[in-house]
């Protein structure tokens, strides 16, 4: 595993390794079975972000449940656009249903603000946020996050999901920007 690398035209650090994510994952899978055992949840990922730490997740789930994809976006390069676009939309019913998001940071909080609302207007039982990552620092909306994996500084990471201008996403480890 390398140290640093480069991604598009920046240099990033190692972070986190793919080793420490997938102990992390599988203790979240732990809590998740666990609590959410007779509810049949539904796992609604948001795309493009969430595909690895989804695909990761939902192999330590072990209890009845669904999973289903949104595609929304909001950022350009290193920097929030604080703008939400709804790229591919709910196609799933999630009425009385308990929803689990699975997201693969939670930074502003701008994404979820937006999206949560749409998702309540369908009436779900309730909706819990399970995110890779959560930068408490960045937060400037009134989000709640249930379940993370790792709390990280205000920096800006690739890698396992993440990209930095559409590349770096299919990186096994997380890697923070060299300023
Ligand atoms: P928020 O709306 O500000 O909470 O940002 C949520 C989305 O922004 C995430 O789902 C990511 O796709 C993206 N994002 C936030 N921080 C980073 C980062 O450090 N690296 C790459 N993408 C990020
Ligand atoms: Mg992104």
């Amino acid at each position: 595993m390398e140290n640093t690398l480069k991604v598009h035209d920046k240099e990033f650090k190692l972070y986190i390794t793919a080793e420490k994510i997938q102990q992390q994952i599988f203790s979240m899978g732990e809590k998740i079975n666990q609590r959410f055992a007779n509810t049949d949840p539904l796992f609604l990922a948001i795309l493009n972000g969430s595909f690895m730490f989804a695909s990761d997740l939902m192999k330590q789930v072990c209890i009845p449940s669904e999973i289903s994809f949104v595609k929304l976006a909001s950022y350009q390069g290193t920097q929030s656009t604080g703008q939400v676009k709804t790229l591919v939309g709910l196609d799933i019913n999630i009425q009385n249903r308990t929803v689990i998001i699975l997201e693969d940071i939670v930074d502003t909080g701008k994404t979820l603000s937006e999206f949560l609302p749409v998702l309540k207007s369908f009436q779900p039982k309730e909706i819990l946020i399970a995110s890779l990552l959560f930068k408490p620092a960045a937060l400037k909306h009134d989000i709640k996050v249930d379940y993370s994996c790792f709390e990280v500084p205000n920096d800006f990471l690739v890698g396992y999901g993440l990209d930095y201008d559409g590349h770096g996403r299919n990186l096994p480890s997380i890697y923070q920007l060299v300023q």
